[in-house]
């Protein structure tokens, strides 16, 4: 038999991400989020932090709640120290990821550390449906050493964070979006196709240098990200460079987004607001 023909998505759109200011002072590109991108279904938020100017970050991100959904952390460089009030705390350093569930409601801070000058990292917001919205808060910490590199041949390498590539399946486990999350470096020679569920919305964030996304091939240079299309593969080449590649089932269910909540409804969102003033977090 032969192997049935495999669409690859073309790329939709490609958003340049924006200078933006969160936390106490926090300067950092947003990239999902914004009045360009306002979200991807299932994706709510994509910041990038990446300075080595201390001054750019030092006031992080104080204590503050979330409720209805979750946020992925993904440390490149320097460190970002996390404790909540359920009496977690811990260290993120370089290579490693956090999925945090929020669920019902968490207080935390995060707060970035730099390491040999540079800070440089990523979160990323992913919705929850609404039957778990309120559900217990939850942590993934994966330390670098658990996740997956493949080499693809031409030397381009594939870190897996979540879902499935080329035979490694990456740590974060059990997360209702099924999400695929990859960290790929290119190295200009390769070429790589990603298979991804048709369901999926997917998008690949240029952090690095250049790539050449979807077919036909566009060319995405470093700050910006491309939405892919509809198919069944996404088709990475070019660079060097270097690209944060998501995709994950989309819920269909209505946003009603305030802050640091994300709900479906109004009520939901007051509800919400009054819990965490009343310290019902
Ligand atoms: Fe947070």
């Amino acid at each position: 038999m032969h192997d049935p023909v495999t669409t690859t998505r073309p790329v939709a759109k490609v958003v340049r991400g924006i200078p933006a200011n969160d936390g106490a002072g926090v300067k950092l590109t947003r990239v999902i989020g914004g009045p360009l991108l306002d979200s991807l279904d299932p994706f709510l938020l994509l910041d990038e932090i990446r300075s080595d100017d201390g001054a750019d970050y030092v006031g992080g991100f104080p204590e503050h709640p979330h409720r209805g959904f979750e946020t992925v952390t993904y440390v490149l460089a320097g460190r970002m120290r996390h404790g909540d009030n359920k009496g977690n705390s811990g260290l993120l350093i370089p290579g490693s990821v956090q999925w945090m569930t929020a669920g019902r409601g968490i207080v935390h801070s995060e707060m970035p550390e730099q390491q040999d000058g540079l800070m440089w990292g990523f979160q990323l917001w992913v919705n929850l449906l609404a039957r778990h919205k309120m559900m217990a808060p939850r942590y993934q910490d994966i330390e670098p050493g658990r996740i997956p590199e493949v080499a693809v041949a031409g030397g381009a390498k594939v870190r897996v964070l979540a879902g499935a590539f080329g035979g490694a399946t990456g740590p974060v486990a059990d997360i209702v979006t099924e999400p695929l999350l990859l960290d790929i470096a290119l190295s200009g020679a390769a070429e790589i196709s990603i298979p991804v569920p048709v369901a999926h919305n997917v998008f690949a964030y240029v952090f690095d240098g250049e790539a050449a996304i979807g077919e036909p091939a566009t060319p995405v240079a470093r700050g910006h990200v491309a939405v892919l299309g509809a198919g069944e593969a996404v088709r990475l080449g070019g660079g060097p460079g270097r690209a944060l590649l998501a995709g994950g089932k989309p819920l269909h269910e209505p946003i009603a987004r305030y802050g640091p909540f994300v709900m479906n409804t109004p009520v939901e969102i007051r509800q919400a607001i009054a819990d965490y003033q009343s310290g019902r977090f």
